[in-house]
């Protein structure tokens, strides 16, 4: 599904990535791990388009988007997730999600009314149901940029969901999110999963990744240094190392067991 070929990338002098060959198989999920400033952001803006690599190549379902404008790679049904999302002053939840669902070309002008009605119903329940799920409801009607940061962050994956992803590349997906609707999102996430989207996730909560993904993958100073499972990660010597080496590092938690009973 998506394949880099020794992705590198340097911002003046500062080597941020070099060589990373990433491969994510069709319906998977895979963790993108890494202490901060690994180059995890950075890898996934290079990914979506929004930043161009020095070197290396990217394939994405069998064609190469290398330097594709991030708005060509979204209509490719790759969409991603940002780690800080900033959201429209002017729109509501509920507007936002309305727009995110994709309305087939020339529906307002050409199609009968009665079917235009059934289509734009169509959109309003699933815009409503994705509320429901992310426990947005109460939100519904709030200006978007209103609500606190867990909660944009949520709005903005149920916008790239319902936005017809089939990539979904998320950066920290659960910070500000509370730890009840976390254990949610690892079950709706997997449902997506079920619903053939693939999912790339940028984590620092190990439970939640421990739970959610197949397989993790872990950057360390912008090289790749470890490609297991999660529960293998406390195994990995490079990995607890690059986490709790000399440098000043967030320590790394215990992972959880992916059929760990919640806590
Ligand atoms: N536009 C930029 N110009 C210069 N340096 C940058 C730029 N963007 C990122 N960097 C540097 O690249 C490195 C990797 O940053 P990046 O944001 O990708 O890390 P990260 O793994 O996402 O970290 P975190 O876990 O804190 O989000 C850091 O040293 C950062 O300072
Ligand atoms: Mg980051």
């Amino acid at each position: 599904m998506l394949k880099t070929e020794a992705i590198a990338k340097h911002f003046g002098g500062l080597e941020v990535l070099s060589d990373v060959n990433l491969t994510v198989g069709q319906g998977e999920i895979v963790g993108l791990l890494g202490p901060n400033g690994s180059g995890k952001t950075t890898l996934l803006n290079i990914l979506s388009g929004f930043l161009r690599s020095s070197a290396g190549r990217i394939r994405y379902d069998g064609r190469d988007i290398t330097g594709l404008p991030p708005e060509e790679i979204a209509r490719l049904g790759m969409r991603r997730t940002f780690q800080l999302p900033r959201m429209p002053d002017k729109m509501s939840c509920a507007e936002l999600l309305l727009t995110a669902v994709p309305q087939p070309v020339g529906t307002r002008l050409f199609s009968r009314p009665g079917k235009a009605r059934a289509e734009a119903r169509e959109a309003s329940r699933r815009a409503f149901e994705m509320l429901e799920r992310l426990e947005l409801t109460r939100v519904a009607h709030q200006p978007a940029s209103g609500i606190s940061g867990g909660q944009q962050k949520l709005l903005a994956l149920g916008a790239a969901i319902l936005g017809g992803a089939r990539l979904l590349l998320l950066d920290e997906p659960t910070a500000g999110v509370n730890p009840t609707l976390r254990l949610r999102l690892v079950e709706t996430l997997q449902e997506i999963r079920r619903q053939g989207v693939t999912l790339v996730v940028v984590e620092h909560d190990m439970g939640f990744i421990g739970r959610l993904c197949d397989r993790c993958v872990v950057l360390d100073r912008g090289v790749f240094i470890a490609d297991c499972k999660p529960e293998q990660l406390m195994e990995n010597e490079r990995v607890v190392e690059a986490y709790l080496g000399k440098r000043e590092r967030r320590p790394m938690p215990p992972v959880a067991h992916p059929h760990a009973a919640e806590a």
